[in-house]
């Protein structure tokens, strides 16, 4: 979490900060700072909210410099307020700092410092570091440094600054992502690469450990005992371009636009004849045949696909396929044995905390590790034995989709490679099995195309409930019911409501979601009830239709929308019945279901369909994963949420 960029040339570093800032918003978005020297002085500006709070107050009072630091945050230690806002200044103001990371003995180290004098303004773990720098400066930035983050536990990426090397960038990382920028007469760093792509292409991944000196024209890099070390600068393929919006309103509905043609690349890349290919996955086929159980480890949207990952894994494969969350994972007792058991770590990122945790954990105990990761030279990626890419490119948006499908995608054909080598995926299957996920693109475009149709469910949803909020906060049904819009309505009731009700700030809270599936797309039903929850802020529940008896069919009456999973399938029946009983109990039912299905639009049934293409069950979930991002897409549009930067949340959590 936190995101954080640093410039050192000629041009003006607040411009090329802010810009930065605004790529890397993704990663936290709960108060922004930049410091920028000019003339060998140091001038900070920082606020507590977005990005554009902190623009708005540069507009007013500039900061201008040719060596700056930017900063935003996702809090952990300290609120959300200004003070707790990056840069952080040592006493004297001769050092400033920006941080992303946990500081785990910032206690003991902030009580030593404060004995010895040292001022805290902050309530952060942050504002250790960059005392401690001042304390152990000697005329040396770099060893003062080194010194310093020796004496640090926990995860840091730092970009320093100080008025006694005007000319000078230190940066330095250790479990949190870092990439030093390389230009010409002007360096970077950043959390990440869209934040520079616009200014290059060369990056330098650091690693653990690792140490860089920025001045315009160099960037030096060391060890922590300040070695120096040599690495290679790597070339970014893709372009700018890629992480903006391209005319979308959001990045989450381009990113949902975008999933047929990146099923496309990943097919195009992987498929070569008849036969699946992972170049340069770095794990031998007789490393592969000494595997007799495979768990696979992930959070949030990436657990949902290893959900449905384990069920095609066991499929294909015919072996024991565990999965489990990445916060359990690391912390269990796992049954790992030696050089037979395949650990699967899934991360768009690849720097989510506790996966990378669960993957060290697991290679420790002598498991293969492969990844299936989207970002190129992310720490998971770098850490494994070996890794797929899932090829979506950048996802900008907090709510998880391309990256979703296209690892659901990699999952099917890392299950038909293992099963070549298993022997269990013959080759006619292979050929079965290709042709089917070859239509998946085309399907995909042909279900965006009926958007227009979630959109209205997702419009019918907000207007009924607004009628139904209106009438609960009148406390009399009729009164409401004589105006012809349903916002007037409800603008009427908050009126009323105002002084002696605080009913409208729990809105939607009395009408969640249900979402049920079976099979393939119990997972699905697990991820679409995420997508609405952390969008739209309603609370919606993912269960196994099967398991509704067991619990949730108790909230079942009037209020809450049941979405029920129910393409074509060798479970269809089964989940007919699970709606009838749910009808049965005056439920609200959203049925996903293959198109042309007649008996599902029967208002026993449902009260809303939405359709997908017809499509083979194993596959389906590549297909209702589209609806159900969309049903949330246009419900968080409608409640004028903040579709792309859901509040409390950050696109990559790199904190435990
Ligand atoms: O980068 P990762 O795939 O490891 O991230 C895992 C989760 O944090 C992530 O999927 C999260 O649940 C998304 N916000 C869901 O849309």
């Amino acid at each position: 979490m936190c995101g954080i960029v640093g410039y050192i040339g000629k041009k003006n570093a607040v411009p090329i900060l802010m810009d930065g800032l605004s790529s890397l918003e993704y990663r936290g978005y709960d108060s922004a700072g930049i410091a920028a020297m000019d003339k060998g002085q140091l001038c900070m500006s920082k606020r507590a909210g977005k990005l554009k709070i902190l623009a708005e107050c540069l507009k007013k009072n500039p900061v201008k410099g040719a060596i700056g630091i930017g900063h935003t945050r996702w809090a952990t230690h300290g609120e959300p307020n200004e003070i707790n806002s990056h840069p952080h200044y040592s006493c004297k103001s001769d050092f400033v700092i920006v941080h992303n990371g946990i500081i785990e003995n910032h206690h003991e180290l902030r009580e030593k410092l404060k004995k010895e004098g040292h001022k805290f303004r902050s309530q952060t773990d942050t504002e250790v570091v960059v005392h401690l720098i001042e304390k152990l400066y000697k005329g040396n930035l770099l060893k003062a440094v080194c010194a310093a983050i020796r004496q640090l536990h926990g995860s840091f990426a730092l970009g320093v600054i100080s008025t006694h090397h005007p000319d000078m960038l230190v940066a330095a990382r250790k479990d949190s992502p870092l990439i030093v920028g390389v230009g010409k007469g002007e360096n970077y760093i950043a959390s990440d690469v869209p934040a520079i792509l616009k200014y290059t292409r060369e990056v330098i991944y650091l690693d653990n450990n690792e140490v860089a000196v920025l001045t315009r024209d160099k960037v030096a890099l060391y060890n922590t005992k300040e070695a120096p070390i040599k690495k290679k600068t790597a070339k970014i393929k893709w372009d700018s371009a890629s992480a903006e919006k391209a005319g979308y309103p959001h990045f989450m509905i381009k990113e949902i636009n975008e999933q047929p043609q990146v099923l496309k690349t990943i097919l195009n890349h992987r498929i070569k004849g008849n036969r699946v290919v992972f170049e340069k996955f770095n794990i031998s086929e007789a490393k592969l045949k000494k595997i007799n159980n495979i768990q696979i480890v992930a959070c949030g949207t990436a657990y949902h696909a290893g959900l449905c990952g384990k069920y095609i894994l066991e499929k294909l494969l015919r072996l024991p396929i565990n999965v489990d969350t990445s916060s359990e994972f690391r912390y269990r007792d796992q049954i790992i044995t030696k050089g037979r058991t395949l650990i699967i770590v899934v991360s768009q990122s690849g720097e989510t905390a506790d996966t990378l945790a669960s993957l060290r954990e697991a290679k420790k105990k002598g498991a293969v590790v492969a990844s299936i990761c989207n970002v190129v030279g992310s720490s998971i990626a770098r850490e494994s034995d070996g890794v797929i890419y899932t090829l979506a490119g950048p996802e900008i948006a907090v709510a998880s989709t391309k990256a979703y499908t296209a690892q659901l995608t990699t999952f099917y054909l890392l299950g038909i490679y293992l099963g070549r080598i298993y022997g269990t995926v013959s080759d006619k299957a292979t050929k079965k099995l290709l042709g089917e996920l070859a239509k998946v693109p085309g399907l995909m475009t042909q279900s965006l195309k009926e958007h227009k149709k979630v959109k209205k469910v997702a419009d019918q949803y907000i207007r009924r409930y607004d009628y139904r909020l209106a009438e609960q906060l009148m406390f009399l049904g009729d009164e409401i019911w004589r105006f012809k819009d349903p916002k007037k309505a409800l603008a009427f009731a908050q009126q009323c409501a105002k002084k002696s009700h605080s009913a409208y700030g729990k809105r939607f809270g009395d009408f969640p979601f249900l979402y049920l599936g079976r099979n393939v797309n119990y997972p699905s039903a697990l991820e679409g009830a995420l997508k609405l929850k952390e969008i739209t802020y309603i609370s919606a529940e993912g269960y196994a239709a099967g398991e509704m008896k067991h619990g949730p069919i108790a909230l079942i009456d009037e209020f809450p929308l049941v979405v029920c999973i129910t393409p074509q399938s060798a479970v269809y029946e089964k989940m007919l019945s699970n709606i009838k009983e749910i009808r049965a109990r005056k439920g609200v039912v959203l049925s996903v279901a293959t198109e042309g299905d007649k008996e599902i639009r029967k208002k026993e049934y449902s009260d809303y369909v939405i359709e997908i293409p017809k499509i083979d069950e194993f596959f389906s979930p590549l297909l209702v994963a589209l609806p159900l991002q969309l049903l949330s897409y246009y419900i968080a549009v409608g409640l004028k949420c903040d579709v792309d930067q859901p509040r409390n949340l950050a696109k990559s959590v790199t904190v435990e």
